[in-house]
């Protein structure tokens, strides 16, 4: 974990997806080692296109994106990978690998970091059965259900505790249960020390926490003023 410095630092960023028009304009912001922060905006306000440039997925096509430090620009294959690793991701469409079991894929953060296969099975066995797939541990992903399939993604994206998580509609496929929990887990997780970036629709979820909230409208950034936050 980092415990200074900025995480991300955004400056007069802009998008724009080949010949087509800006989908985000003119973007600001900074975000720090635990903090959280709720990213909200109708579909297709750019939410998913932000997190993509977080993830180094995507470059601006104007102003100055840096992350943990280092200027996207000035960043080699090499440096932009090593700094993933810091990065978990929740992805709208999962990106799971199909070639390998729930388990496999969960393991895998640990895994590139060279952790001993006995601590990676039992951390991911934990994880998988905190989030109700105890069941499916040797499955593939082809056999699971979407809501199963994002809990796996979660799962992944959260174990090797990242210094930055961006999740992207992470409770988009389960039920409202599941989703307290999780919202629980990513909360948790934030305390611990990740700067937590959560994109979502659920408005119940975004007032129950008293994080800040960045709404997109039309490509811009607007911090929003919240009501008082319920208790979680
Ligand atoms: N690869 C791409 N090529 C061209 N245009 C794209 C691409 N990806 C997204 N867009 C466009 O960019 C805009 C923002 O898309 P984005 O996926 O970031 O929205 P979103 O806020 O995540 O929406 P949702 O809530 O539906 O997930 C949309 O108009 C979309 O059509
Ligand atoms: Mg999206």
């Amino acid at each position: 974990m980092i415990d200074q410095g900025e995480i991300v630092f955004m400056e007069r960023v802009s998008l724009r997806y080949r010949e087509g028009v800006s989908v985000l304009k003119n973007i600001s912001l900074r975000f720090f080692p635990r903090s959280f922060h709720f990213l909200t905006g109708s579909s297709g306000a750019g939410k998913s296109s932000l997190l993509r440039l977080l993830y180094l997925g995507l470059r601006p096509t104007a102003g100055t994106l840096k992350v943990f430090g280092t200027d996207i620009q000035q960043m080699s294959v090499k440096q932009a990978s090593l700094l993933r690793r810091r990065v978990g991701v929740v992805f709208q469409d999962f990106n799971l690998i199909e070639h390998l079991s729930v388990l496999e894929n969960v393991m895998l953060p640990l895994k590139v970091r060279n952790e001993p296969p006995s601590a990676r099975q039992e951390q991911a066995r934990e994880l998988l059965s905190w989030v109700g797939l105890e069941d499916h541990v040797d499955a593939l992903p082809l056999h699971l259900s979407g809501g199963e399939r994002q809990r796996v993604a979660i799962a992944r994206a959260v174990i090797g505790r990242p210094d930055l998580l961006l999740a992207d509609e992470p409770t988009g496929n389960v039920d409202d249960k599941m989703a307290q929990k999780l919202f629980h887990l990513f909360d948790g997780l934030h305390k611990m020390g990740t700067c937590v970036v959560l994109a979502t629709h659920s408005r119940h979820f975004v007032d129950m926490f008293p994080y800040p909230e960045l709404y997109l409208e039309d490509g811009r950034l607007t911090p929003h003023i919240k009501q008082q936050p319920e208790r979680p």
